[in-house]
């Protein structure tokens, strides 16, 4: 069918709106048509060349929508479905979906263009046939998409997909990054560095898991008020402040975790969080940078004070489990949502949804496709 997408065709770049072609799902596919998707900074990372993707780019890895075709064979879907995208696939059989490890499943090979197994690919340019990479194989800035079951999670007809689009990536990458990756545990102290779309997250998760303080750092005015808003109990606009106070709230010794959700990391990031952290504390590195970006610490302080840094996608959640595990939270209250995406934009407006996003004027940014 034929439908239309933002699509990067060089970097650096914008999105530029684009008749696209969709091929007709096979087994284990799914057409989807979107209702919202949110604007992850990760797109971003492709559109300033941090990342480097196949171009042309069908761009978009958080969305929702309405099953409008199922492929044949395909047992367990029906049209009229509504499903929640999982930016990770996971086929469930892997070595590490096998192993509670979901958001590792070794479909992520295919997570940078879109190929499938055999080699295939299922958009293209509708004016020159040319092929189209799919950002996470699942394109949610098309106001259709063609998607593996792998990456479908069905919700609620009833859930508000504006809302839950989020629980594609935001939600499970923030809350997980600290819940899971950072082990909080009751009474501890927890900076959150970066609160935006994913660092809100991980301040909502990490309040949830019990910590006395939640110490949310970010420049800007905005993520903070969200912020204080949905947990933290002390917001700061640099680190040096955070990390004074994080000391003066445990005897001298240092914050128990710091997540790092910035939207483009920097070494001195992950620098400052290690300078946060008690002895055996751990900084959890969620935010990503240019390709070449490195990390370095004083190794006799990672050694002697038994320091840890953990690497995390997804906030090591299990997609089929904890998608829905996040949507209830947010039907009975315990996750907010609907406060959070601060702004909706149609397609065309997805360029000023980005630079809105950059000039520090909304949180997260939401395509309402209808
Ligand atoms: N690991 C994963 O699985 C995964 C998944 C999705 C996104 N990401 C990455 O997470 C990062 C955050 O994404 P997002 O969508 O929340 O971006 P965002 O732009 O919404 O939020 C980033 C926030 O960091 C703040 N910030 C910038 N520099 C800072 C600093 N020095 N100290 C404190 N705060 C600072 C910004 O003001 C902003 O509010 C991005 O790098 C994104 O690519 C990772
Ligand atoms: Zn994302
Ligand atoms: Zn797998």
């Amino acid at each position: 069918m034929r439908t239309t997408g933002a699509v990067l065709f060089e970097a650096p770049g914008q999105w530029e709106l684009a008749e696209i072609e969709v091929e007709a799902p096979r087994q284990n596919e799914l057409l989807i048509e979107m209702i919202a998707a949110g604007l992850c900074h990760s797109d971003d990372h492709y559109v300033k060349a941090d990342s480097i993707a196949p171009l042309p780019l069908a761009g978009g890895h958080e969305g929702a929508g309405v099953v409008m075709e199922v492929g044949p064979n395909t047992p367990g879907w029906e049209v009229g479905d509504h499903v929640v995208m999982s930016f990770l696939p996971a086929c469930g059989r892997c070595r590490w979906c096998s192993s509670g490890q979901q958001n590792l499943c070794d479909m992520g090979r295919f997570l940078r263009d879109g190929c499938r197994e055999d080699g295939s690919f299922r958009m293209s340019l509708a004016d020159d046939s040319r092929t189209l990479a799919q950002m996470c194989g699942i394109s949610t800035f098309s106001r259709h998409t063609l998607i593996d079951v792998a990456a479908a999670i069905k919700v609620p007809n009833d859930m508000p997909l504006t809302s839950a689009c989020l629980a594609g990536c935001g939600v499970g990458t923030g809350w997980g990054s600290a819940v899971n990756s950072g082990d909080i545990k009751p009474g501890q102290t927890v900076i959150v560095m970066g609160t935006g779309g994913i660092g809100i997250h991980a301040v909502q998760g990490a309040r949830h898991a019990g910590a006395s303080h939640v110490i949310a750092v970010d420049p800007v005015p905005l993520k903070r008020e969200l912020a204080s808003k949905v947990g933290a109990t002390t917001t700061f606009e640099t680190m040096t402040e955070a990390i004074d106070h994080a000391r003066s709230l445990t005897n001298g010794q240092g914050a128990d975790a710091a997540v790092v959700c910035t939207g483009v990391l920097e070494q001195q990031h992950v620098r400052e969080a290690f300078a946060a952290i008690r002895k055996a504390g751990i900084v959890v590195v969620t935010a990503l940078g240019h390709a070449d970006t490195e990390v370095a610490v004083n190794a006799r302080e990672l050694t002697l004070f038994q320091k840890r840094i953990q690497g995390s996608v997804f906030g090591e959640s299990n997609p089929t489990r904890d998608i829905p595990a996040m949507l209830d939270l947010y039907r009975n209250g315990q996750l907010l949502l609907d406060e959070l995406v601060t702004r909706t934009y149609s397609l065309e407006q997805i360029n000023e949804g980005y630079a809105d996003l950059h000039a520090g004027d909304i949180l997260r940014g939401v395509i309402d496709y209808r």
